[in-house]
């Protein structure tokens, strides 16, 4: 299920040039949600083509796999406003259309705290859970997945930088 080239189901449709929508291979089933689209990706109409996409992808490299060996979405397929982050109702909105991205995953990563709270119900500290493996309910089955920080997050922080390596590793691990 994918969004209608002309959805209005949020106001996040007025200020788009792109829907952004899921990019990779689903086959693996191993499915990496990030917040929400960004300048880049709303020119490219690609996830994770920008400065957050270069720092995942090398993480990807160095673990040993490539962006194309993923599914890579987003919790909403349009960007909001100056980059803030999406709200409730908007990631509600688009709920149906992530669901129907994660009706056949092995696993999901939940890429920062916007992917979190939309996909587990959580609203605290990322240290607290980041690669601690959880479930989450999609459609009627338990899908495992694994909270960790957000790319964009591990510019300043090595700590975080560590833990986001560590996801990598765990995937790549999942897929041997
Ligand atoms: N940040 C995200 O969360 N998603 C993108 O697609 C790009 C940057």
């Amino acid at each position: 299920m994918r969004p209608d080239p002309d959805c209005s189901l949020c106001p996040l449709c007025s200020g788009r040039t792109n829907i952004v929508l899921p990019d990779g291979n689903p086959a693996p089933g191993i499915i990496l949600v990030g917040e929400a689209p960004g300048e880049n990706e709303d020119l490219e109409g690609r996830p994770f083509v920008g400065r957050s996409g270069k720092i995942l992808g090398a993480m990807m490299e160095e673990a040993g796999f490539d962006r194309s060996d993923v599914l890579i979405t987003n919790t909403v397929k349009c960007r909001p406003p100056g980059n803030r982050d999406p709200t409730g109702e908007e990631m509600a909105a688009c709920r149906p259309f992530l669901e129907s991205e994660l009706m056949d995953a092995r696993v999901v990563v939940g890429l920062g705290k916007s992917a979190c709270r939309d996909l587990m119900g959580y609203d605290g500290p990322m240290a607290d859970v980041v690669n601690i493996p959880t479930t989450i309910c999609v459609g009627d089955r338990d899908v495992p997945f694994i909270p960790t920080y957000h790319p964009a997050a591990t510019i300043y922080n090595k700590n975080s930088r560590a833990e986001l390596k560590r996801t990598m590793q765990i995937l790549k691990g999942m897929m041997e």
